[in-house]
């Protein structure tokens, strides 16, 4: 018997950083997908093969894991295995990965690889896939490795779609968004959240008013968003956008590089542009009509970025029948 499942990544729309602090944020799924082949085995141990995180063959006993020093690409597969292996400890898991996505664009392949683990073992072991159990797991696998963060891309992986989240899945909604009309621009740099959200968690120790000042503008972008979708305009929408960059930009998350991508975009026409997920890499996303959709790739293109062909707001975690990377 094996089991194969797969999930998307994301993009966050509005309000990252202020959700880690109680905040909503809009975020939504990335049609580039993580795929995970599952098959049990004898010996009570984790088999991992995942050649795009350069892990050859990664192998741990059951009883093990979580412990020890586990290398920072394994982390989140580690861990999510860990807290569902409890329920057949006796039967091990061969887990292969297959990424449609370079774990570089920051689209959450770690968080997607949760996803799916959990998925999956839920499943070799006879349940029905349950996406509030897989949310709930995959978020505890985030804090068990990062100590922190909102599992927004925990939440997109599982449930997909445009989603208002808020940390831990204390909301979790169906939105609309204009999804259409939104392009992606690739910084060229790898961001790591955790490095990004301890020095703003440092800059709050000095100035606590002030970033939560800042995390509190945030939220009321976001609920102005919620509150409005169905009347806002396209051009409002961008407006939102623009005003979540400043305030990112206030909290010094941006970057050379994003901000150039972002001031390109809007001077080609877009509505609005802003970096998106936790910053100083990654990517931008830029909102713009059609008619003014070539002129902005271009500025992005121009000013340093990569824009790659996406959909956005597809289905979260699902049960493939076959994968050609795993015959
Ligand atoms: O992992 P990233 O870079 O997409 O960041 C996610 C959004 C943050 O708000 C910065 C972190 C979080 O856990 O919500």
């Amino acid at each position: 018997m094996s089991i194969i499942v797969s999930a998307p990544g994301k993009l966050v729309l509005l309000g990252e950083h202020a959700v880690v602090h109680g905040q909503p944020c809009l975020v939504t799924s990335v049609s580039q997908r993580l795929y995970l082949h599952a098959v049990p085995i004898e010996s009570p141990e984790l088999i991992v093969e995942a050649p795009q995180l350069h892990v050859s063959v990664y192998r741990k006993p059951l009883a093990e894991l979580g412990e020890g020093a586990v290398p920072k690409a394994m982390a989140f597969i580690e861990h999510a295995v860990r807290r569902v292996c409890f329920e057949r400890p006796h039967i091990g898991v061969h887990i292969r990965t297959h990424s449609e996505f370079s774990a570089q664009y920051g689209f959450g392949s770690s968080s997607a690889a949760a996803v799916c683990a959990v998925a999956a073992m839920q499943q070799l072991y006879g349940n029905p896939l349950d996406l509030n159990r897989v949310f709930e797991t995959a978020y505890g696998t985030v804090r068990d490795v990062q100590k922190t963060g909102s599992g927004v891309d925990i939440a997109a992986a599982t449930y997909g779609g445009t989603l208002v989240y808020e940390a831990g899945g204390r909301r979790l909604e169906p939105i609309a968004f204009p999804l259409a009309e939104l392009i992606v621009g690739y910084s060229g740099v790898k961001a790591d959240t955790v490095t990004i959200l301890n020095e703003v968690a440092d800059r709050a120790r000095r100035y606590p008013d002030v970033l939560s000042s800042i995390y509190a503008l945030m939220g009321q972008l976001v609920r102005r968003y919620v509150d409005d979708a169905a009347t806002l305009s396209i051009a409002e929408v961008g407006e939102l956008m623009n005003l979540n960059q400043g305030l990112l930009e206030a909290l010094d998350v941006s970057s050379t590089r994003l901000s150039a991508m972002v001031h390109a975009a809007r001077a080609a026409g877009a509505y609005g542009a802003k970096l998106s997920g936790a910053g100083r890499g990654d990517c931008m996303l830029a909102l713009a009509a059609n008619r003014s959709r070539a002129d902005v790739e271009e500025a992005i293109t121009t000013a340093g970025g990569e824009v790659p062909a996406v959909r956005l707001g597809v289905e979260g975690v699902r049960t493939e029948a076959s994968h050609p990377a795993f015959v």
